[in-house]
């Protein structure tokens, strides 16, 4: 393969997004991890499942940095998971120097290279990631969005007794409990769902989608959600690889966009093979905006909890 994707934590999401962007054939994978022998042994796991799968993508796990080198995409999901009872943001200080040590020694080997960012709580590490790379926002991005619609999709579809495919969905805001799902931006084959379901409805899924990642978490008892998260990471590596110019909601450094300065926000953005093409500012009501800002001022007040320059 000509492109080569880094994927740093080998835990749920790192080894399932590793598996699926080496099934679709996107790119050669470099999986690293902590733990000794834990990137190596699934690294190797997933070769052998090549033959059968029928793709010829190199796959190998590491904890050398070196073999990262020259890296078009690294998504990073090293970190702790949540567990039941545990706030994303009890993950803050944590995850934080994780992340902080991984994306710098990534982004030395691959200056050039687009950041995913997966770890929680998202969109602070985000800014953890822009700040230990350097990297302009354009080559920093975080996956929260695409999988906050998903699940939204998911239960619409459960709901109207629907194909997926027909449903299209919006998620704006952080990846937490204010997350702002639109109802008015999404359809199910172009038809707003305003017209197809009671308020009533919308509303338990619009809560059902904010507490998405708490439900799985309940059920798992161990660990959080891992195949619809690595599904949400290897879409956006794809847009970008392929220079797709896919309209998807992410975690971006916003200036200004939507009146929100200076914090990670998940916004409609284009994706492609710079990063952050384009940010969408789609026209939204009052009352979503007074959701957006709540929504940005709860990143920015965790933000506040580190200490960035320190
Ligand atoms: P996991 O515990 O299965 O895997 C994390 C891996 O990171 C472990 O293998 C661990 O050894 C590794 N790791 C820890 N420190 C490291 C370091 N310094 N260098 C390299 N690797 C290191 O956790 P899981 O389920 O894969 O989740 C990973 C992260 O992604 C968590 O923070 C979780 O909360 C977050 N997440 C975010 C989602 C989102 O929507 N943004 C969705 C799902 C999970
Ligand atoms: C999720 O939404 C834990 O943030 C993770 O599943």
């Amino acid at each position: 393969m000509d492109k080569k994707v880094t994927v740093i934590g080998a835990g749920h999401v790192g080894a399932t997004t590793a598996q699926r962007i080496a099934e679709k054939e996107l790119a050669d994978v470099v999986l690293v991890d902590v733990v000794d022998g834990i990137p190596q042994g699934k690294g190797l796991d997933m070769l052998e499942s090549a033959p059968i799968e029928g793709f010829d993508t190199r796959v190998v796990g590491t904890q050398d940095y070196d073999e990262t080198r020259n890296s078009d995409v690294i998504v990073v999901t090293a970190g702790i998971a949540r567990k039941p009872g545990m706030s994303r943001d009890d993950l803050l200080n944590t995850n934080a120097g994780i992340v902080h040590s991984v994306v710098k020694e990534s982004v030395l080997r691959s200056p050039d290279a687009i950041i995913i960012v997966v770890t929680n709580p998202l969109d602070v590490m985000c800014s953890v990631a822009k700040k230990a790379s350097g990297f302009p926002r354009e080559n920093v991005i975080g996956m929260a969005g695409v999988l906050d619609s998903a699940r939204f999709r998911a239960f619409l579809a459960m709901e109207l007794d629907t194909s997926v495919q027909n449903i299209s969905a919006l998620v704006l805001g952080g990846h937490g409990d204010s997350m702002v799902p639109l109802a008015r931006y999404t359809t199910v084959a172009g038809i707003p769902i305003t017209e197809l379901l009671p308020q009533k409805t919308i509303d338990a899924l619009v809560q059902r989608t904010r507490d998405g990642g708490a439900e799985i978490v309940g059920l798992l008892k161990a660990g959080s959600a891992f195949y619809a998260p690595s599904a949400a990471a290897a879409e956006m590596t794809e847009a970008i690889l392929k220079d797709q110019k896919k309209i998807l909601p992410c975690s971006v450094h916003l200036m200004g966009e939507y009146g929100v300065e200076g914090v990670f926000v998940g916004v409609p953005v284009k994706l492609g093979a710079g990063g952050v093409l384009e940010i969408l500012e789609i026209k939204i009501t009052e009352d979503e905006k007074r959701l957006l800002h709540a929504s940005a001022d709860a990143v920015r007040s965790t933000l506040n909890k580190l200490d960035l320059d320190g």
